[in-house]
């Protein structure tokens, strides 16, 4: 990744100075983002993804009896010159290879933080309403126009009886009316309001991930539990029981012992103590894939000439392990090397493949086998 070239995706703004002066902390308009633009993904095609059991789509209406939300699957839709009705597909960067390659476009932010790529289709006048979001998010409009209303907004309640959440009252502080290529980008909850202008407005979302400390905790201990259950399982002959030699005899026999309470300490945080563990955990849980995702079964080939990543193959990597769709391993020197390559690159060439190891190898014809990577 050259981080200092500037990007006209980024508005001239290199990746560097766009971390530096807009991730997190402010809004930026780019006019022409993607000059030409033309949508990744053609309306029947969308409206096809949206008919499917494994894709989530919703479809919002907004009409005089106010605002409605349907989940999906949707064998039909409305017709586009029905007015204000808006589709909303996510997660299409898995299904559907050219918005895969979209969505890489946004690479200057780390993958950890990059979740997918929804688009909308609205009709004229569609919309999901006045709200705010918890993570960033790049608003590229992809086909028509839209107006986008735009607000710092410290008032964070939203209308209640209304199923999806709408802000009670907002003020906009800017508007602008994107065009196709255009693209806004905005830090977390930074209230917006984009109504399409006519008809065929397409709009991409590039939506960004942040876990949250309690739920992240959360699945982290789940998944220290489940390994330290493991291990134990393997050397049950060997576990460490509680032993209280000098225990008196007690007058109170309801009382929790306090060296018992002591040993409970201690085990919790042998168990966390353990080496990387945490990293591992969290390698782990950010590479586990969606649950709407599989993956179909491959076969290894006799001899590696160029591997690269399935589309929906969650890569990631620290100093000694390597995390792919929820799985950890450890690797170091070349190998090592080799696999941030692959993760860095998703895809290796001739030249990479002629200098790998057998165990290296070996890796790539399983991954191969679970339909994680493909030879061609
Ligand atoms: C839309 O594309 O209509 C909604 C996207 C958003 O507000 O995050
Ligand atoms: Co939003």
């Amino acid at each position: 990744m050259e981080i200092d070239q500037p990007l006209p995706l980024l508005g001239g703004l290199s990746a560097s100075q766009f971390m530096r002066r807009h991730w997190q902390k402010k809004p930026l308009l780019v006019r022409q983002a993607v000059p030409a633009m033309v949508p990744p993904i053609g309306r029947r095609e969308l409206f096809e993804l949206a008919s499917r059991d494994e894709v989530e789509s919703r479809l919002i209406r907004h009409g005089p009896k106010g605002w409605s939300l349907k989940q999906g699957p949707f064998a039909r839709l409305p017709s586009p010159r029905q007015p204000a009705w808006t589709l909303l597909v996510q997660g299409v960067d898995l299904h559907h290879q050219p918005t895969h390659e979209l969505l890489g476009q946004f690479r200057f932010v780390p993958d950890a933080r990059l979740d997918d790529l929804m688009i909308s289709y609205a009709s004229d006048g569609g919309g999901v309403g006045p709200h705010f979001d918890s993570y960033d998010v790049f608003l590229l409009q992809a086909q028509g126009r839209r107006r986008w209303s735009i607000g710092r907004q410290r008032d964070l309640r939203l209308q209640p009886g209304v199923p999806l959440k709408i802000l009670s009252h907002f003020e906009p502080e800017e508007t602008f009316e994107l065009e196709a290529g255009d693209m806004l980008y905005l830090p977390p909850r930074y209230a917006h309001d984009g109504v399409a202008i006519g008809d065929d407005c397409m709009t991409c979302s590039i939506g960004l991930r942040s876990p949250a400390a309690t739920a992240l905790g959360a699945d982290l201990l789940a998944r220290i539990a489940e390994a330290e259950a493991d291990a134990l399982h393997d050397a049950v002959g060997a576990a460490v029981h509680y032993r209280d030699p000098t225990q008196p005899a007690p007058s109170s026999p309801a009382a929790m012992p306090e060296a018992l309470q002591a040993f409970a300490r201690d085990a919790v945080w042998a168990a966390l103590r353990g080496a990387d563990i945490i990293e591992r955990a969290l390698g782990e849980s950010m590479t586990e894939p969606k649950p709407t995702v599989w993956f179909d079964p491959g076969e290894a080939p006799a001899r590696f000439n160029e591997v690269a990543l399935d589309r929906r193959t969650r890569m990631l990597y620290d100093a000694r392990h390597l995390y792919i769709n929820g799985e950890s391993f450890r690797a170091s020197g070349r190998d090592a090397r080799l696999m941030q390559r692959l993760a860095d690159q998703r895809s290796l060439g001739p030249a990479d493949l002629a200098r790998a190891s057998d165990d290296a190898l070996a890796l790539l014809g399983d991954w191969c086998e679970a339909g994680w990577i493909h030879v061609d």
